[in-house]
């Protein structure tokens, strides 16, 4: 469903709950968010790292934000679906319109792109696509990942771009790492809803990626990352048990066996 309904449709009575907002990469995780009760899924182009095992999401590619978006779609036929335009696919407005529409055909029901490229905003909205924005880190250009929007003159300019954003037709904006009170501020600013991973509480709606908060990341996460679930434990030890039950012969039993 285009989200601009969704966020019409949306009953009186939920209009005052954050939206949930989740990363989902494949058929199976879109079916289990979206049977959980996600709002919105988001085909992130952090796929580069938590599924492709990258460093960046830099070296994610159109065919591949393509691919996934699709399995995405099989999994939660019903959901609404945002998908990443990743890095150097909307480096001007006719390749942005040009690829989104990719995007939309493959299943997505908007795209979301990095940084407040207004000449990209405008075409989108020309073309009748719906986008979302994404402010605060960037991880397809940040040299460091860091708190942004610290100062007050980066913070002014956060606002700014926001304000654009919306005035450009975004129906939301995701803000990431950035002070509470910026994500509260700009939020309260804007009519259309901010999401928020690790903008704090006061944004009207929260992302975080799949992988991180079902316990599967390996290593560092970032302060704003809860494990909501040890996943990555979970699947070791059930793999350990199947390697210990083929090798001691108890795998497969009779139970599992045709005759
Ligand atoms: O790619 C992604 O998962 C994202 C989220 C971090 C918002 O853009």
């Amino acid at each position: 469903m285009n989200p601009k309904e969704w966020l019409d449709q949306r009953k009186e009575t939920e209009k005052h709950l954050p939206i949930v907002m989740v990363t989902a990469y494949d058929a199976a995780f879109a079916s289990i968010a979206a049977d959980a009760g996600a709002d919105w899924l988001l085909v992130g182009d952090s796929l580069g790292m938590v599924v492709q095992g990258k460093g960046t999401t830099r070296e994610v590619t159109m065919d591949q934000m393509v691919y996934h978006t699709s399995m995405v779609r099989n999994g939660a036929p019903g959901a609404v679906i945002v998908s990443d335009l990743p890095f150097n696919s909307f480096s001007e407005a006719g390749m942005t319109v040009k690829n989104s529409r990719r995007l939309l055909d493959a299943g997505a029901d908007a795209v979301k792109f990095e940084g407040a490229v207004m000449a990209q905003a405008a075409a989108l909205r020309e073309a009748g696509i719906p986008f979302m924005g994404h402010l605060g880190l960037l991880p397809q250009s940040a040299e460091k990942f860091t708190v942004q929007g610290k100062e007050s003159d980066s913070a002014a300019k956060m606002m700014e771009e926001a304000a654009l954003l919306e005035k450009a037709g975004a129906f939301s904006i995701v803000l990431e790492c950035i002070p509470r009170s910026l994500g509260g501020n700009i939020t309260r600013a804007l009519s259309i809803p901010t999401i928020g991973i690790g903008a704090g509480p006061e944004c009207s709606g929260q992302v975080l990626v799949l992988n991180d908060l079902l316990g599967l990341t390996e290593g560092y996460l970032p302060k704003f990352v809860r494990k909501f679930a040890d996943f990555r434990s979970a699947a070791h030890s059930a793999i350990a048990a199947y390697g210990e039950d083929v090798r001691s012969g108890a795998f497969p039993d009779d139970a599992h066996t045709y005759h």
